[in-house]
């Protein structure tokens, strides 16, 4: 049985990831923040662990929790979107501080800690980006503080990609999902965003690492 590890996965697309892995017949470790989300994961057949991806001593306990198991698909799910204002408003210290270590420092704190495990089984670290974390596509600037924290993200995981050859690292935009961040006139459900992430995920190879995908199987302009 092939162990996955999903980061973020109290509700959304973390929750459907576990979800369809565990029914496609992977053990799967998946972290929430609240105890309580923890005891729901476990009662899906999950591993739960707590987890705040923006306190180092939290993420230090799941460097222990893991300690010695073999992972070999690592999913970072984990994100806020923050406040919908464009390049006209100034950021609250606030908004920023919060967007930019949860979406980016969360990853960057993540990336030492689990990349070695998937050098070492040939495995996957995915990275759950955004169309509007893709400066190509930008046209725009709702968002803005949002946008800037997934453009850093792909950074992040390209840049870490040179550091660990033996793992596949990828960016993937889910699409516009219903979820809570994404709202309800969503036009992708998440069962359907997430089953064709998983389908994208499977094809990748190390070839393939250092790329920016999409759920819809085309390969992003970063
Ligand atoms: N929905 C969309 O249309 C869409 C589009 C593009 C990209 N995305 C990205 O997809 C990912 C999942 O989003 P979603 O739509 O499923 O949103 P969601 O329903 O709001 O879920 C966000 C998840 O992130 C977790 N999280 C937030 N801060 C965290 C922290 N400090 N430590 C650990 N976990 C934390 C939340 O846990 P709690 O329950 O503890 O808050 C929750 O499980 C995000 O990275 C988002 O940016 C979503």
């Amino acid at each position: 049985m092939k162990n996955a590890l999903v980061i973020g996965a109290s509700r959304g697309i973390g929750l459907e990831f576990t979800r369809q892995l565990l029914k496609g017949g992977w053990s799967v470790y998946a972290t929430a923040r609240s105890s309580s989300d923890v005891k729901s994961l476990e009662a899906l057949n999950a591993t739960g662990i707590q987890l705040d991806v923006t306190n180092p001593s939290s993420v230090a306990g799941l460097g222990w929790t893991l300690d010695g198991l073999r992972i070999d698909l690592a999913i970072f799910v984990a994100g806020i979107y923050g406040a919908n204002a464009g390049a006209k408003e100034v950021p609250s210290t606030l908004e920023f501080d919060a967007v930019m270590h949860t979406n980016v420092l969360g990853a960057m704190q993540l990336i030492p800690l689990i990349a070695p495990m998937l050098e070492e089984s040939g495995g996957k670290f995915i990275f759950i980006s955004s169309l509007m974390g893709s400066i190509a596509a930008t046209q725009s600037s709702f968002g803005w503080v949002y946008r800037t924290s997934k453009a850093a993200l792909n950074m992040a995981v390209k840049s870490a990609s040179t550091d660990y050859p033996g793992a596949v690292f990828a960016s993937m935009n889910p699409g516009w999902v219903q979820t809570q961040m994404g709202g309800s006139n969503a036009p992708t459900s998440v069962y359907e965003s997430v089953s064709k992430m998983l389908g994208v995920i499977e094809s990748l190879s190390l070839r393939d690492t250092g790329s920016f995908q999409s759920y819809d199987s085309r390969e992003m302009n970063w």
